[in-house]
Protein backbone atom coordinates (compact mmCIF):
# COMPACT_ATOMS: atom_id res chain seq x y z
CA UNK A 1 0.00 0.00 0.00
CA UNK A 2 2.94 1.81 0.60
CA UNK A 3 4.71 1.21 -3.10
CA UNK A 4 4.85 4.10 -5.00
CA UNK A 5 4.61 6.41 -2.30
CA UNK A 6 6.96 8.69 -0.52
CA UNK A 7 7.25 7.68 2.88
CA UNK A 8 8.61 10.52 4.93
CA UNK A 9 8.07 10.13 8.46
CA UNK A 10 8.46 13.44 10.45
CA UNK A 11 7.84 11.57 13.79
CA UNK A 12 9.41 14.52 15.57
CA UNK A 13 9.31 17.98 15.19
CA UNK A 14 11.31 19.64 17.63
CA UNK A 15 11.24 22.95 18.39
CA UNK A 16 12.63 25.83 20.92
CA UNK A 17 10.38 27.76 22.63
CA UNK A 18 12.14 30.03 24.81
CA UNK A 19 14.62 28.37 26.51
CA UNK A 20 13.04 24.83 26.55
CA UNK A 21 12.36 21.77 24.68
CA UNK A 22 8.63 21.12 23.11
CA UNK A 23 8.82 17.06 21.59
CA UNK A 24 5.63 16.19 19.73
CA UNK A 25 4.39 12.61 19.22
CA UNK A 26 3.12 13.77 15.76
CA UNK A 27 3.39 10.94 12.92
CA UNK A 28 3.20 12.17 9.13
CA UNK A 29 2.72 10.73 6.03
CA UNK A 30 3.14 11.39 2.58
CA UNK A 31 0.53 9.63 0.94
CA UNK A 32 0.18 8.85 -2.90
CA UNK A 33 -2.08 11.68 -3.83
CA UNK A 34 1.41 13.48 -2.07
CA UNK A 35 -0.92 14.85 0.70
CA UNK A 36 0.05 14.79 4.45
CA UNK A 37 -2.03 12.30 6.30
CA UNK A 38 -1.84 12.61 9.75
CA UNK A 39 -1.28 8.96 11.37
CA UNK A 40 -1.07 7.70 14.99
CA UNK A 41 0.94 9.86 17.40
CA UNK A 42 4.06 7.72 19.31
CA UNK A 43 3.02 5.86 22.41
CA UNK A 44 5.43 8.45 24.32
CA UNK A 45 7.12 11.31 22.15
CA UNK A 46 10.66 11.45 21.53
CA UNK A 47 13.18 13.70 20.03
CA UNK A 48 14.16 13.29 16.73
CA UNK A 49 17.88 13.78 17.26
CA UNK A 50 18.47 11.49 19.90
CA UNK A 51 16.38 7.85 18.96
CA UNK A 52 18.10 5.29 16.59
CA UNK A 53 16.14 3.66 13.99
CA UNK A 54 16.37 0.97 11.43
CA UNK A 55 13.78 -0.35 9.42
CA UNK A 56 13.25 -3.78 9.19
CA UNK A 57 10.59 -5.43 7.32
CA UNK A 58 8.01 -3.70 6.72
CA UNK A 59 8.40 -1.81 9.95
CA UNK A 60 10.37 0.94 11.84
CA UNK A 61 12.02 0.15 14.75
CA UNK A 62 12.72 2.50 17.23
CA UNK A 63 15.42 2.48 19.72
CA UNK A 64 15.68 5.21 22.78
CA UNK A 65 15.91 8.88 22.78
CA UNK A 66 14.33 11.47 24.81
CA UNK A 67 11.01 12.27 25.65
CA UNK A 68 9.40 14.81 28.05
CA UNK A 69 11.95 16.80 30.33
CA UNK A 70 10.46 15.78 34.27
CA UNK A 71 7.48 17.98 35.11
CA UNK A 72 9.10 18.81 38.42
CA UNK A 73 13.04 19.03 38.38
CA UNK A 74 12.84 19.86 34.39
CA UNK A 75 15.53 17.57 34.02
CA UNK A 76 16.01 15.72 30.74
CA UNK A 77 14.27 12.01 30.56
CA UNK A 78 15.72 9.63 28.32
CA UNK A 79 13.57 6.61 26.63
CA UNK A 80 14.55 2.72 27.61
CA UNK A 81 11.81 0.98 25.08
CA UNK A 82 11.55 -0.36 21.58
CA UNK A 83 8.89 0.66 19.90
CA UNK A 84 7.70 -0.39 16.55
CA UNK A 85 6.04 1.47 13.96
CA UNK A 86 4.01 -0.89 11.48
CA UNK A 87 3.68 0.17 7.71
CA UNK A 88 1.30 -1.96 6.64
CA UNK A 89 -1.25 -1.57 9.39
CA UNK A 90 0.05 1.94 10.87
CA UNK A 91 0.00 1.03 14.60
CA UNK A 92 2.19 1.50 17.18
CA UNK A 93 3.39 -1.11 19.37
CA UNK A 94 5.66 -1.40 22.23
CA UNK A 95 8.06 -4.28 21.56
CA UNK A 96 10.96 -4.45 24.25
CA UNK A 97 12.86 -2.77 26.73
CA UNK A 98 16.86 -1.67 26.70
CA UNK A 99 18.86 -2.89 29.41
CA UNK A 100 18.81 1.41 30.05
CA UNK A 101 17.42 4.28 28.89
CA UNK A 102 19.78 5.69 26.26
CA UNK A 103 19.37 8.19 23.75
CA UNK A 104 22.02 9.26 20.36
CA UNK A 105 22.71 5.37 20.10
CA UNK A 106 23.47 3.66 17.06
CA UNK A 107 20.56 0.89 16.41
CA UNK A 108 21.31 -2.09 13.61
CA UNK A 109 19.68 -5.09 12.41
CA UNK A 110 21.20 -7.84 11.05
CA UNK A 111 19.96 -11.35 10.61
CA UNK A 112 17.09 -11.48 13.00
CA UNK A 113 19.35 -9.88 15.85
CA UNK A 114 18.44 -5.41 16.75
CA UNK A 115 21.75 -4.10 18.14
CA UNK A 116 22.58 -0.71 19.51
CA UNK A 117 26.17 0.33 20.84
CA UNK A 118 27.16 3.94 21.87
CA UNK A 119 24.90 6.96 23.08
CA UNK A 120 24.61 8.19 26.49
CA UNK A 121 23.22 6.50 28.86
CA UNK A 122 20.52 7.19 32.14
CA UNK A 123 22.17 7.84 35.56
CA UNK A 124 20.38 4.47 36.70
CA UNK A 125 16.60 3.04 37.22
CA UNK A 126 15.28 5.42 39.55
CA UNK A 127 16.84 8.25 37.63
CA UNK A 128 16.33 9.36 34.10
CA UNK A 129 18.77 11.91 33.60
CA UNK A 130 21.61 11.63 31.44
CA UNK A 131 25.14 10.71 32.56
CA UNK A 132 27.36 8.18 31.15
CA UNK A 133 28.77 8.09 27.51
CA UNK A 134 28.74 4.90 26.29
CA UNK A 135 31.14 1.88 24.27
CA UNK A 136 29.28 -1.44 24.97
CA UNK A 137 27.62 -3.11 22.19
CA UNK A 138 24.40 -5.09 22.98
CA UNK A 139 22.31 -7.37 20.94
CA UNK A 140 18.63 -8.57 20.99
CA UNK A 141 16.75 -11.11 19.10
CA UNK A 142 14.17 -8.86 17.32
CA UNK A 143 10.17 -9.77 17.42
CA UNK A 144 7.85 -8.07 15.34
CA UNK A 145 4.58 -7.57 15.80
CA UNK A 146 2.48 -8.22 12.30
C1 LIG B 1 10.88 -10.51 8.36
O1 LIG B 1 10.15 -11.23 7.40
C2 LIG B 1 10.63 -12.56 7.18
C3 LIG B 1 9.86 -13.12 6.01
O2 LIG B 1 8.47 -13.03 6.24
C4 LIG B 1 10.49 -13.35 8.46
O3 LIG B 1 10.98 -14.66 8.28
C5 LIG B 1 11.27 -12.68 9.57
O4 LIG B 1 11.07 -13.35 10.79
C6 LIG B 1 10.85 -11.22 9.69
N1 LIG B 1 11.74 -10.57 10.64
C7 LIG B 1 11.36 -10.11 11.83
C8 LIG B 1 12.41 -9.50 12.67
O5 LIG B 1 10.20 -10.18 12.22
Amino acid sequence: MLIGSVFLAQFFIKRWAAQYQVVYSDVYMLDDEMKWKVLPPMPKPDSHIEFAWVLVNNSIVIVGGTTEKHPVTKKMVLVGEVFQFNLNTLKWSFIGKLPYRVKTTLAGFWNGWLYFTSGQRDKGPNDPAPRKVLGEMWRTKLKLNL
